[in-house]
């Protein structure tokens, strides 16, 4: 007998891997050729096309969380909204809050309230090294629907992944900068990586790249697996997965 064709309405099936104490990581990122995700200019380099950036808001849009480092904020003021209105309805109706929540990481606790990350959008997580964060919950008094969380002495991101669980985060999607990729790639904490290349080289040592340098277990021993590439305008688009 033919297979029952699937309802129309029925979300994709998720291809997450699923962990017991944490979420499935994506980190997901724009870099030029040369691997960086930034010029070292003021202004923030535009890596990405239309088409590309709206990638990404469906990437939010199917994501719980979405984190980014605290220096991405200071230099970038991103909102991270899912800025698709239909997308927005669909979390609704699927039972989601409206956007994802959006969680960052600091260590000197250096975060203003004024900050687009946190007057925009639904919850906020910070979490901080213990020892900055009674400061940075002063700094960030006031600052809507934001949540500071002691994440140890070092910041711990196990301990980070596993609060992020119990609040009911199954898929979390990293948006960079360079020492947050860097550090979940080092520790073995992801699971995927999303990256768009854009057609042209930064060529500035200063400038920030993908990942800094680290001992990455990622390494030519254990290739990760192709799942996707695609041509994105002149962008060329590829999805790795990380296997253990
Ligand atoms: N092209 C893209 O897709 C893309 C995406 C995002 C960002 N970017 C670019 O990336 C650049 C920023 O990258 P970045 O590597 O300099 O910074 P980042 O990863 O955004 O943030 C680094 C900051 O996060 C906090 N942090 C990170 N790891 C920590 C740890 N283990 N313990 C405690 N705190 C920790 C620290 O904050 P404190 O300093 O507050 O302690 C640290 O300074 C910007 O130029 C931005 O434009 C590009």
């Amino acid at each position: 007998m033919p297979a029952e064709p699937p309802a129309v309405d029925s979300p994709p099936a998720s291809t997450d891997e699923v962990h017991p104490g944490r979420p499935h990581v994506i980190l997901s990122a724009a870099m030029s050729l040369d691997g960086h995700l930034d010029d070292n200019s003021p202004q923030r380099l535009l890596l990405s096309d239309a088409a590309d950036f709206d990638r990404v808001d469906a990437l939010r849009a199917a994501s719980d969380a979405v984190m980014v480092g605290a220096e991405t904020i200071r230099r970038d003021d991103p909102r991270l909204l899912v800025n698709d209105a239909g997308r927005r309805e669909e979390r609704l109706r699927r039972g989601m809050p409206e956007f994802p929540l959006k969680v960052t990481v600091t260590g000197t606790g250096a975060l203003e309230a004024g900050a687009r990350f946190f007057i925009t959008g639904g919850e906020k997580v910070v979490y901080c090294a213990d020892r900055a964060v009674a400061a940075q919950a002063e700094r960030l008094r006031g600052a809507p629907r934001t949540e500071v969380v002691a994440a140890g002495e070092l910041v711990d991101f196990p301990r980070i992944l596993a609060d992020l669980k119990g609040r009911g985060v199954e898929r979390l999607m990293v948006e960079g900068g360079g020492s947050l990729h860097t550090r979940f790639l080092a520790e073995d904490l992801a699971d995927e990586i999303q990256l768009a290349i854009a057609p042209f080289f930064v060529g500035d040592d200063r400038a920030p790249r993908f990942v800094r340098e680290a001992d990455f277990p990622q390494n030519a021993q254990r290739r990760m697996t192709l799942a996707e590439t695609r041509a994105i305008g002149d962008l060329v688009f590829v999805r790795y997965l990380i296997k253990r």
